[in-house]
């Protein structure tokens, strides 16, 4: 191994608390992109980043406007022409942080519990951006760096209808490259370093059922009035099959078949029902008949209800026949799915199923393609071996249901491929109370990203 490399190596382990006090910093900035009160917040963790990537040595550190969030641009191109290029892809938005009753500690005040940190957005994914940023520290401390950087970071990953595919368009010479490096996933468990070759594409949709033209009182009018929260119900009910399967018409006709080579190779991940019951708190297992929990959750197109209004919710009762019903309800899909497609399927599915007592609206919220990207790729290569040296096993490779919409924007434009990867574990609460990132992971993940960057 390189003196370089090994210098490196040593600084990342001499300078965990450096790199922590980072994190920590970037975590305190509540950069809730979904929020127009946290807009302040999103524009000061913009600007703590272009602080720190000038403190890094990038050449050029830039922020660029959008009509929403601000994007973040950084290179350092003094690897030289014949240097391979990497574009490091970030977003510093983080989701909002209710429940705000069922964390144990201040979301937005990083809490150190035995190994883990707490706080938003310390996995998802501030603490990865962190990592990227110390394995650079490190190299660039002990030497110069191997290859040509960029960094794309955006603040509106977290929310959809994201505005970075019009810039990567506007932008293809700028962000050139030999491939992108994600972050933006995770690992399939402790000391189980892995390497995601599918995201799911996404296609949300809000729905709502107009009734009487106002609230009515049950007691008068209930009965010849149908109670649109009832006919919300039944529409729903009709969204899944006995068989788990959905039914919007057409939604499995562009779905690839599993191979089979890729179900063994899938069924080789160390998955178990009794662990997936403690962790989720169900009952039982649920999902579509002839596929695996793994598939279910990474390798097949599912639909979610992602929250239901209607009527009177507050404490004790009140008599009301709802003039209104709404529902926000997503698909995650697969290749070859196409989410305006699905988008049509739904309209063809509402007007065969709601009745004509009611009227409905769909808005459409997000559209974004699934990606997949190649197994065998130099770069996935680089990293395989990076994480062997590290965790002294080879990566599992998984597919992931969670969706990050940049990968295929990249894929298609930028015409290279995603190396998807993260320090992230299941059991970090991503998106829920109490939010979390495993310290010594983060550690590990540096180095593992130092090794990559050789390794190129
Ligand atoms: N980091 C996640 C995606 C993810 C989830 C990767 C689980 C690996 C495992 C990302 O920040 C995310 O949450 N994306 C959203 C995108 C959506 C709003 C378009 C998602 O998947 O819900
Ligand atoms: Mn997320």
């Amino acid at each position: 191994m390189s003196d370089h490399r090994n210098m490196a190596l040593a600084y990342v382990q001499e300078n965990q608390k450096e790199f922590l006090a980072r994190m920590k910093e970037l975590i305190s900035i509540p950069s809730v992109s979904t929020d127009p009160e946290r807009k302040g917040d999103i524009q000061k963790a913009a600007e703590w980043l272009k602080v720190e990537l000038n403190a890094l040595g990038m050449t050029r550190v830039e922020i660029f406007p959008t009509p929403r969030h601000p994007i973040v641009y950084a290179e350092d191109l003094s690897a030289g022409k014949d240097a391979v290029t990497a574009l490091i892809y970030g977003h510093y938005d983080v989701q909002p942080e209710d429940p705000i009753d069922e964390w144990n500690s201040d979301p937005f005040t990083p809490t150190i519990d035995g190994d883990n940190l707490y706080a938003r957005g310390s996995t998802d994914m501030k603490g990865q951006i962190i990592a990227c940023f110390s394995a650079l520290k490190a190299i660039r401390k002990t030497g110069d760096l191997p290859i040509n950087i960029k960094f794309l970071i955006e603040g509106e990953e977290e929310i959809g209808g994201s505005y970075l595919e019009t810039f990567i368009k506007e932008n293809l010479e700028m962000l050139a490259c030999d491939f992108f490096l994600n972050p933006d996933t995770g690992m399939f468990g402790l000391d189980m370093p892995s390497i995601t070759y599918a995201l799911r594409g996404i296609s949300y949709f809000e729905l709502r059922l107009q009734g009487p033209k106002q609230d009515l009182h049950s007691g008068s009018f209930g009965g010849a009035v149908h109670n649109p929260a009832q006919v919300m119900a039944d529409v729903i009910s009709g969204m899944h099959d006995e068989k788990g399967r959905v039914t919007l018409p057409g939604f499995y006709d562009k779905v690839k078949p599993l191979e089979q080579e890729e179900r063994d190779e899938l069924s080789r991940l160390p998955v178990n029902d009794q662990e997936f019951l403690d962790q989720t708190g169900i009952r039982k297992i649920w999902g579509e008949e002839g596929y695996t929990v793994v598939e279910r959750i990474g390798a097949r197109p599912t639909l979610e209800i992602n929250g239901l209004y209607s009527g009177f919710i507050g404490e004790g009762q009140k008599t009301v026949l709802p003039a209104y019903a709404m529902a926000k309800i997503s698909t995650r899909l697969v290749a070859d799915q196409d989410p305006h497609e699905v988008y049509d399927q739904f309209v063809a599915y509402l007007e065969e199923s709601v009745p004509d007592t009611v009227t409905w609206t769909l808005e459409k919220l997000a559209a974004d393609h699934p990606s997949l990207s190649d197994r065998t790729s130099p770069w996935i290569n680089a990293y395989l071996k990076a994480a062997e040296s590290v965790w002294d096993k080879r990566p599992l490779f998984v597919r992931t249901g969670g969706s990050v919409p940049v990968v295929v924007h990249i894929q298609q434009n930028l015409k290279v491929d995603s190396v998807n990867i993260g320090f992230g574990l299941p059991s970090d609460n991503m998106h829920g109370p109490n939010e979390k990132i495993h310290l010594p992971t983060f550690y590990k993940g540096t180095e593992a990203l130092v090794h990559f960057f050789f390794n190129l």
